[in-house]
């Protein structure tokens, strides 16, 4: 009977939240302006290393490939280039990666671990 219960009650919130979700204006739909604040630090071992190793080492890595002109497999590496980092993954016109943005969570991410004092782990 508890269970059920417990049930009942998840299906009635989730469907109140369903429901105010899809109340929203369009505004708050508008996927630019959805930024998930993450409820944890972010660090360079635990966010940071995959975001680097999946997007920037075939060109970035050890040694350098396609004219990259510098490494970041290290975490010195990346952090002392942060402002450039930034600057590439958020520009529209010359972005890096060269085929175009990664995901907004992902810059996002990056942005937050500049902002919590680029911790390494
Ligand atoms: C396909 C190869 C390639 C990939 C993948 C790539 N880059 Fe680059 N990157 C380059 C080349 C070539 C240059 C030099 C020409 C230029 O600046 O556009 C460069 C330059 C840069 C620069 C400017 C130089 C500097 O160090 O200040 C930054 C910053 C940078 N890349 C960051 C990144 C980041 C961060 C990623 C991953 C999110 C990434 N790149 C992915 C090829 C790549």
């Amino acid at each position: 009977m508890k269970t059920t219960f417990k049930s009942l009650t998840y299906l009635f919130t989730s469907s109140l939240l369903l429901f105010s979700c899809s109340s929203s204006s369009n505004d708050d739909l508008n996927p630019q302006v959805m930024i998930p604040v993450p409820i944890e630090k972010i660090t360079y071992d635990n966010h940071i290393k995959t975001i680097i190793d999946d997007n920037c080492l075939q060109c970035h890595g050890n040694p350098t490939l396609r004219g990259a002109p510098n490494s970041f497999v290290s975490y010195n590496q990346v952090r002392s280039s942060i402002n450039n980092i930034l600057n590439r993954l958020n520009s529209s016109s010359n972005p890096m990666p060269p085929s175009g943005q990664i995901n907004i969570t992902l810059r996002a991410s990056v942005q937050q671990w500049k902002d919590d004092g680029l911790l390494e782990n």
